[in-house]
């Protein structure tokens, strides 16, 4: 599988997935979570599961399990799942997980422009419906702009630095691949403040894919709704990797009347699984109970 499901047995108890209940994967991907779900509600449970990006649905659709008629895969944004629902004429699910982020397979997959090991255009859209890409952020947005996305969506402190080299390389030439943009932040950084463990353009890259697919607005929406949509007992889990995401999620989560949080310390991954996925490693995930 291209994509190993993070914290799969933490969230299936989080959720109590049980037989004949009814799920919502908001990040189905390679469907890891979402076949397990369906798997677990089995016989007569159902999952939904949202993903926006058309080449993932597609690829979960050749890889899945049987069991299709009791899966249903919708290429929305999950911000919208209260809409989708009920248009499928569902309420009242049993249990909303969220996964956010990309999926490796987006990540190492070529053409998509998040990464800088390959030379590709700077695209970093998960739905390649969307109007803007990395490359038209970097050409269009004001400096002041492109510094606040690197420092509060990457924690890069020399966010100032960067946006100034950028807009003034964009005067000479457009900024539209992957290395031209590692190089140019990479030279932006003065070499002592290099990172040691990680590469010098990753904080701008991950900030910029923020920033490319709006997570944070997205994730903010999607737990404002889920509560209306859960039944009473319902759960809703989201794994995130990133302390903005798993502020949001906590904030949000505690702060609903109509829920209870379960993980005022988020659950983490063990030492196994990091071993196994390394990419597990910041993985946080939270869940709540609807109590009213
Ligand atoms: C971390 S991966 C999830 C992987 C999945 N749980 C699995 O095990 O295969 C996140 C997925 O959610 C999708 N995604 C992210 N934000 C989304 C959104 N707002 N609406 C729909 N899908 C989204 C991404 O395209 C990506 O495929």
């Amino acid at each position: 599988m291209l994509h190993q499901p993070v914290l799969l047995d933490e969230a299936l108890a989080l959720l109590r997935v049980k037989p004949g209940g009814v799920y919502v994967d908001g990040t189905f991907g390679l469907g890891g979570h979402g076949d397990a779900m369906l798997r677990r509600c089995a016989p007569d449970g159902r999952v939904v599961g949202f993903e926006w990006d058309g080449q993932a649905i597609g690829q979960a659709r050749q890889g899945l399990s049987g069991e299709r008629q009791r899966l249903t895969l919708v290429r929305r944004n999950f911000a919208e799942m209260g809409e989708a629902l009920a248009e499928l004429g569902l309420q009242n699910v049993d249990g909303i997980l969220l996964d956010v982020g990309c999926s490796s397979m987006q990540l190492d997959q070529g053409g998509r422009g998040f990464s800088f090991q390959v030379d590709e255009l700077l695209d970093m859209r998960m739905d390649q419906r969307r109007p803007t890409t990395a490359a038209d952020i970097l050409a269009g947005a004001e400096e002041v702009e492109l510094a606040d996305i690197f420092f509060h969506y990457g924690d890069e402190i020399q966010a100032r630095r960067v946006a100034a080299r950028i807009v003034a390389e964009r005067r000479g030439q457009p900024i539209t691949t992957t290395k031209q943009l590692a190089r140019i932040v990479a030279e932006a950084i003065p070499r002592r403040f290099h990172p040691a463990r990680i590469h010098v353009a990753t904080r701008v890259f991950q900030a910029l894919r923020i920033a490319v697919n709006d997570e944070l607005k997205n994730l903010a929406a999607a737990l404002q709704a889920g509560p209306a949509l859960l039944a009473m007992g319902g759960r809703m889990g989201v794994i995130s990797f990133h302390s903005l995401e798993d502020r949001l999620a906590k904030r949000t989560l505690s702060g609903d009347k109509l829920l209870k949080l379960l993980t005022p310390k988020p659950i983490v991954p063990g030492r196994d699984e990091i071993r196994r996925n390394p990419r597990a490693r910041s993985a946080r995930l939270r869940g709540a109970e609807k109590i009213a």
